[in-house]
């Protein structure tokens, strides 16, 4: 294996685990402090968002990156927004050297990544309290090498659009480098401004009309962006604009 962006992280490697996302809380919760990465090749009871299954294929990446949190709960609202963008930047990188250049890759409100408008990958972000220390565990799924099932989502894996990989592993060492990076320079910067406008220009669907919908009411405008928590801006006919939370609904296209 070749993890050659292992730097400050430790990383643990299961065959199969209920889930990834767990074993990190599991772990925070025994006393050890970020920065943990944890691969498992299948998970048993893999979490998506929203309570929903995530169906863990083996061959496919089930990741999540433990750390310790030094800021705000309410600045790690933003954090999808920058694994957003090193997913989307580590297809491109891998599409290019690929011979893919032109593929449509595009970041979809709050959390997926899309490839040609179908799912490709997704986030999910959890974070727990111990001893007063905010921790954060960025759950991260990949299909790299095979489509799952998912009810009512088109889906697609990065060899099913001619992205070649030769293992799961090479295109998390891909991603890690990628997520250092903003990490990093978000830490650093503590404006969301820079990321928020990185992130819109590669979000699907922007100023289309769309629908959004908390299961039980419908709400149709047009999506107008993002705002500086990260909610999404939907203008309804009447000119009035929607706020929606991360995390609290969820987005059909129109
Ligand atoms: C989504 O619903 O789109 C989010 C999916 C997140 C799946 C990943 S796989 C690794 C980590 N462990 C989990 O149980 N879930 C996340």
């Amino acid at each position: 294996m070749s993890l050659f962006w292992f730097g400050n992280y430790d990383l643990l490697i299961f065959d199969r685990i209920d889930s990834t996302n767990d074993e990190a809380i599991r772990l925070v919760k025994s006393g050890v402090r970020g920065d943990v990465v944890i691969i498992a090749r299948e998970q048993t009871k893999g979490k998506g968002s929203k309570g929903r299954y995530w169906h863990s294929i083996s061959g496919n990446l089930h990741v999540s990156i433990l750390l310790e949190a030094h800021d705000s709960l309410l600045r790690l609202q933003e954090m999808p927004f920058l694994v957003g963008l090193a997913i989307h930047d580590a297809i491109k990188e891998q599409a290019e050297l690929s011979g893919r250049s032109s593929i449509d890759i595009k970041l979809k409100w709050p959390n997926d990544v899309l490839v040609e408008g179908k799912k490709i990958a997704g986030i999910l972000l959890e974070s727990v309290v111990i001893s007063g220390k905010l921790f954060v565990v960025v759950g991260i799924g990949v299909n790299t090498h095979f489509i799952p099932k998912i009810d009512g989502v088109e889906a697609t894996s990065l060899l099913n659009e001619g992205i070649i990989l030769r293992h799961a592993d090479d295109f998390l060492s891909i991603i890690m480098t990628k997520f250092h990076q903003y990490y990093v320079n978000w830490q650093a910067d503590k404006d969301f401004n820079r990321l928020r406008t990185e992130w819109l220009a590669k979000a699907y669907n922007l100023g289309n009309k769309v629908s959004i919908t908390d299961g039980k009411n419908t709400l149709t405008g047009i999506y107008k962006g993002i705002d500086s928590n990260g909610a999404f801006c939907l203008e309804l006919e009447d000119g009035k604009i929607c706020d929606f939370v991360a995390g609290d609904i969820s987005f059909i296209q129109n």
